[in-house]
């Protein structure tokens, strides 16, 4: 079984989904490190970030490998270095590019053809896995979203203010909303759930509510 978790960033899809796979005895599929880690490479090896080509034979030939919360890159693991500032800021063109996601989004399949998946992405209900069981789409409020990020940053010792955080949140969203394919998009077919006031282990029991549910409709279902 797929169960897809799309929204944006700082909805608290993360820490949710994470928790939700162990909760179901699922594994999970952090596609956001892919595009992450093809970034990192491209960095250090001082690959222009417009050239499509080259971006995607990173995709094509790096070997990405998860375990747990761990991302190996070719056998190292990067799991730190994927999750640098430098690579956020410059993540776009390479989300932006249609060969990269391609490879990525083939490799995601490959992937959850294996077992029961939690994937997390933008575009898992939409691209990914269109057919995928379950579909979520996690919200929360620009505010709520901000003051996540703040506090994620204050634990790892950086100051800013909720309004630095929202200013970022509103590129990111731009980037996400407008990239020309790969989109952050609702599926049709999916539940919104929003995470404002709640706690991690509130939005975790919703939705396992909700993957249940699911579970036993389509077991009830006339063959
Ligand atoms: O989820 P995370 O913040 O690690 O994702 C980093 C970036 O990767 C997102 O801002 C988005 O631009 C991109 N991404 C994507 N498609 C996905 C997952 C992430 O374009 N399925």
């Amino acid at each position: 079984m797929i169960v897809a978790i799309d929204g944006p960033a700082g909805a608290g899809k993360s820490t949710v989904t994470r928790k939700l796979a162990e909760r179901l005895g699922f594994m999970f599929l952090d596609t956001g490190a892919m595009y992450r880690a093809v970034t990192l490479v491209a960095l250090e090896n001082e690959i222009p970030l417009d050239d499509d080509r080259q971006l995607a034979d990173i995709a094509k030939t790096i070997e990405l490998h998860f375990e747990g919360d761990t991302v190996f890159i070719d056998g190292q693991d990067r799991s730190e270095e994927i999750r640098l500032p430098e690579v956020t800021r410059k993540i776009k063109s390479v989300a932006d590019a249609v060969a990269v996601r391609e490879h990525l989004v083939a490799l995601q399949r490959r992937i959850a053809s294996t077992g029961d998946f939690v994937c997390e992405g933008r575009d898992q209900g939409t691209v990914a896995f269109p057919q995928a069981e379950c579909k979520i789409f996690l919200t929360a409020s620009k505010r709520f979203r901000a003051i996540r990020r703040a506090l994620q940053l204050k634990e790892v010792g950086k100051d800013v203010t909720v309004e630095e955080v929202i200013s970022d949140i509103n590129v990111r969203d731009y980037n996400d909303e407008n990239r020309p394919v790969g989109r952050l998009m609702k599926a049709d077919d999916a539940i919104e759930v929003n995470t404002d006031n709640k706690s991690v282990e509130d939005v975790v029991a919703e939705l396992e509510r909700i993957v249940q549910d699911r579970i036993a409709s389509s077991s009830n279902a006339p063959a």
